[in-house]
This record gives C-alpha cells, structure tokens and sequence, in this order.
C-alpha cells in the first residue's frame, strides 16, 4: 500500500504513470463516461485550514468514480477537541477506503499515516501540496510546455515552491526558483531536491532577482506571499516581499508565448498583478479544474497499488 504525502516519496515512472492515468480519466469525464474505478468506496476529507479547490475537486472527484466523500472540518470532529491523529486515523482506517488530510506540519500528516491502514493524500501541509503539482504538471502537458521547460517560481520559498522543487528535480527540467532574502525554500528540502536532480539531470537555482529568473522561462508561477497560518506577518511580509509581483513588465521577460500558472486563491496587486492574471486566466482556471482530474488519477492509482 502506498501513500501520496510528497513527491519526495515518488519516482519519474510513478508520476508519469499517474499522470497518464489522470489523462485517460479526463478524457473519459469530458465524455461523460463515468467508470466506476472507486465504487462504494469511501474518501474521509480532514480540513484543519480551509479550502475551495482541493475540497470540491476531491468530493466531486470521488463521487464521480463511483464513492463518496465525507468532508471532516477539525471543527466539528474530536480531533479539534484534542483526540490524537493516531486514534483518528486508527478509527477511520476502519470504515473508510481512503484519507485526505490538509494540516499543519507535514510531520502530523506522517503519523496519520504511520497509523493508517488505508492509503493518506496530503492535500496540503506547511511543507508541501503535491496534488497540486500533479494538476500544475497536466497543464503544462497540455499547454505543450512540459518538453524540457524552464519553469520560474517567484515569491516565497513555501510550500508550492518546496513541491515544485521536488517535481523539477524528479522529472528533470529547469527550476529557477526567486526569493526575498529570508524567505528562502527550506534547506533541507532543497538539498534534497539538489541530489534528485544530480540524478535526473534537473537544474535547479535559487536566486533573489524576480527578471533574473524569468528571463527566456516557458513557465512563470507565483503564489500567495501570506500562507494559510502566517496571517500575524502580513503587514511585515508586504514589505519585505516588494518588487517580487508577477506584473506586465516581468511577465514580458519570459517566452513571448510563456504561460502563468497560479494555485490559487490570488491576492492581485500583491503576487500578481490584474493585467496578467487576467490575461493568463485559461491556463490558471484549466489548472484549478485539472485538480479534479489529476486526483482522481491519484486516488485510483493508490487503490491499484493497494490491490497489487
Ligand atoms: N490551490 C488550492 O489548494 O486551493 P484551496 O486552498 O482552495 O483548496
Ligand atoms: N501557500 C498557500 C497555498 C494555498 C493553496 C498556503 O499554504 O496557504
């Protein structure tokens, strides 16, 4: 049995194997063709943050292979009154097929399944969100950007850029990856996506200029500078995160025909600006929806692996 917790854990095969398995399921679902891959199978969806996309995609996405989603806010579950991640994942382990989990530390998601009998997705945690790479990573297939790209992640060194960190160093494309100084990604996790793309031939850079990084790139992708549980820093993150919008002028640097990617939500006037989030809106709202498709892709690839 396999979990999806971090990219980390996964091979280039692997991916791309899920990745085929969400382009078939797509292709099926715009034809209306609903196969039952999950039938009566049930997903517990965990929310300790709140959520639009990865809620709906994977509540739609379960239901239209044939299960149910069961959506869990730590409000209203005994975990929000203190019952340990271990008894909650022991108890759902009996009754469910499949766990989402969006927390805090990717550490807490870990023990879920360290205890888990039953496959865990990380659908978001401080450190990473790779169910949102898989969708990010879709789109660039589809946007014919995914034959050795050069990929610009500008803003902060968090989650998104510690996932797009693992993704380029797995596959092996160019990551240039621009910070403010002090909001680099971890070091940790960079070192280790160093020595991934010591193997697949990657390159990977982290700079401090924004034009720097977007210069001649085929990808250009930012995300929010105030993260979900950094609320109190925003007025000192707003500062210190000046000259890193994603505008016209910046944008302009990249391939004439370069596309800009944006998990979302967006705070424009702040990561990016208006004009280009505007402009690039098909590709950024085909991302949001292939985050239904990409995980459905997930989900019946683990309950494969759970039957091998
Ligand atoms: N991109 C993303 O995960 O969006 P939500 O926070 O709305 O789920
Ligand atoms: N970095 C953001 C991503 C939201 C989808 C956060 O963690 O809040």
């Amino acid at each position: 049995m396999r979990h999806f917790l971090t990219l980390k854990d996964y091979t280039k095969d692997e991916i791309l194997e899920i990745i085929d398995l969400a382009k078939k399921i797509k292709k099926e679902t715009k034809n209306r063709e609903f196969i039952p891959y999950l039938q009566n199978q049930t997903l517990a969806m965990i929310f300790e943050k709140s959520s639009t996309r990865t809620r709906v995609s994977f509540e739609v996405g379960i239901y239209q292979l044939g299960g149910v989603g069961l959506f869990l806010s730590k409000n209203d579950i005994q975990l929000g009154r203190g019952e340990p991640m271990k008894d909650t994942a022991r108890v759902i382990g009996r009754m469910c097929d499949m766990v989402m989990i969006r927390t805090y530390e990717q550490k807490k998601l870990e023990e879920f399944a360290a205890y888990s009998d039953v496959p865990v997705i990380n659908g978001l945690t401080n450190e990473y969100h790779p169910v949102q790479l898989m969708a990010d990573y879709l789109t660039m297939i589809e946007y014919g950007k995914a034959n050795n790209p050069v990929v610009a992640y500008i803003g902060d060194g968090n989650n998104m850029a510690h996932s797009w960190l693992m993704l380029a160093s797995k596959l092996g494309f160019t990551l240039r990856v621009a910070t403010p100084k002090g909001y680099e990604p971890d070091r940790d996790i960079f070192n280790e996506a160093l020595e991934f793309a010591k193997r697949s031939g990657a390159k990977i850079e982290l700079l401090h200029e924004p034009k720097e990084a977007v210069k001649g790139a085929d990808v250009v992708t930012t995300d929010t500078w105030i993260s979900m549980g950094q609320e109190e820093e925003k007025e000192k993150r707003l500062k210190d995160f000046e000259g890193f919008m994603v505008d016209k002028e910046l944008m302009g640097l990249a391939k004439e025909d370069a596309i800009f990617l944006h998990c979302l939500p967006a705070y424009r006037g702040y990561e990016v600006s208006e004009e280009v989030f505007e402009e690039h809106a098909n590709e950024i709202f085909d991302e949001a929806e292939n985050r239904l498709h990409a995980q459905k892709g997930i989900m019946v690839w683990l309950d494969g692996k759970r039957r091998e």
